[in-house]
């Protein structure tokens, strides 16, 4: 175990730079493996799940290479994968674990996949009923849980397929899996996800098309066996890493950090317009258009910050975000209302428990009414003091340390080693800018 602390320092300040997007770079593994001929990737994210990522891709006879700063892989084709020799182990990664499945379940392959034991206990059967739907079949311990062994249908069978519930994870998968699919497979959104993958897709020449229906909802449909060609990507900066060292500036008084070069996406900046309806006023600048995707940089300043009720509906273009977003409500004046977080209770951990417990053990007073959640915003620094179980979740283990940066007293945590997952510089940034954050025992 690797503890760490984090206690009130100075006011943050400075310009930085986050690592690349986890969700940018899954897909630039992914779909450059699909294509024919080598792509050249910039800014991957060189951290644990998207290691594994490239790694599974390598069992599967991928060839990924790292030379100086940039990546490259070298694609096999839509349709050109062979069963591995050995089993994949996407490690913490259900972005890993749920894309690979959808693409090798239109494969006439047999591979074998699990991941750690947070992994492990996270559902599949998300992904297993669209894909058993096009014809893949899987063994499992009749739960839907990892260790599963995926048989990849022989003649796969295009679908159409509304979400259940709103992921980009398998909204991924089905469009993955559709590539080695004769035909057109739709997937049916009633809520916009993250859009990285119909994004790199179209950028490599799949023919995907995105159409909002008479009844609001969204249609995507791809066609099947398109030729992709590779193009080079650079990825931009993780909006979702961006946000701690950001809402550490938000309570830290005195504090301006600018972190530049971002993915603002519109489908990942919900925490943004939440925390701006709580009276931050976050700069965005140097916007533009690369590969399909926003980029800007965000300055954030210390401001007094209000509680808000955040909608059900927003909760897909946050969902990464609720537990930092929690600790800004924590500081807030008056309540904060954090509605339909049912899906927070299947992440790397229950963060749903992980924000009213952890709230709750600093003093912060906090409530749940079904699922959602309900904060007394302490109207400045809240007590802390408390040491917290990180159950192997990255965003929990960061969000509790940006608290404690401004809490009356330290907080702990009780291993930082999750937060390689995402983040593996996130305490060397955050001082960085000026915060404490220790080995404890140091
Ligand atoms: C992701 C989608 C989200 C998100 C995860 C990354 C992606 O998961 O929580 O961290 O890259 O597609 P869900 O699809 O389960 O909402």
């Amino acid at each position: 175990m690797n503890k760490l602390y984090s206690q009130r320092g100075e006011a943050l300040e400075g310009t930085t730079r986050v690592p690349g997007d986890k969700s940018i770079s899954h897909r630039a593994l992914i779909i450059g493996a699909s294509a024919v001929g080598e792509t050249i990737i910039n800014g991957l994210l060189e951290a644990d799940d998207v290691l594994r990522t490239a790694e599974a891709l390598r069992v599967l006879g991928v060839k990924v290479e790292k030379n100086g700063d940039e990546w490259s892989v070298h694609g096999v084709g839509v349709g050109g994968f062979s069963t591995p020799h050995d089993i994949l182990n996407f490690g913490n990664s259900g972005t890993g674990a749920r894309l690979l499945m959808g693409l090798l379940a239109t494969q006439d392959i047999r591979v074998i996949v699990t991941g750690d034991s947070s992994l492990r206990s996270r559902p599949m059967g998300r992904v297993i009923e669209p894909l058993s739907n096009m014809g893949a079949f899987f063994e499992s311990q009749g739960n839907g849980r990892m260790p599963i062994v995926l048989h990849g249908a022989q003649e796969p069978i295009p679908i159409s397929y509304e979400l259940p519930i709103p992921s980009a994870q398998v909204k991924s998968a089905i469009l993955l899996a559709a590539l080695n699919t004769p035909g057109k497979t739709t997937v049916i959104e009633s809520a916009p996800t993250r859009d990285h993958t119909e994004n790199l897709l179209k950028l490599f020449g799949a023919e995907v098309e995105v159409e909002r229906c008479s009844s609001g909802k969204l249609r995507i449909e791809l066609n099947g066996y398109p030729e992709l060609s590779p193009k080079p990507i650079t990825i931009p900066g993780d909006p979702s890493s961006a946000a701690y060292p950001g809402i550490a500036a938000l309570i830290t008084p005195g504090s301006n950090v600018t972190i530049e070069n971002v993915c603002i996406n519109p489908l990942r900046s919900g925490f943004l317009e939440t925390l701006r309806e709580m009276g931050a006023q976050i700069e965005v600048t140097n916007q533009l258009n690369v590969a399909g995707e926003l980029i800007g940089d965000l300055t954030y300043r210390y401001a007094a910050l209000r509680g808000v009720t955040v909608p059900r509906e927003r909760a897909p273009l946050m969902i990464d975000e609720y537990p930092i977003i929690a600790i800004a409500a924590a500081f807030a004046t008056g309540q904060t209302r954090l509605c339909g977080l049912a899906e927070l209770r299947v992440k790397e951990s229950n963060r749903f428990l992980a924000i009213v417990e952890g709230l709750a053990a600093c003093g912060v007073s906090v409530d749940t009414d079904r699922d959602d959640i309900v904060i007394e915003g302490c109207g400045g620094p809240p007590q802390g003091g408390a040491e917290i179980s990180v159950n192997l979740d990255h965003r929990v283990a960061m969000s509790y340390l940006v608290m404690g940066i401004a809490t009356k007293k330290a907080v702990t945590i009780n291993d930082g080693t999750p937060i390689e997952t995402s983040f593996p510089n996130f305490r060397i940034l955050m001082n960085g800018l000026g915060a404490k954050i220790g080995f404890a025992g140091d």
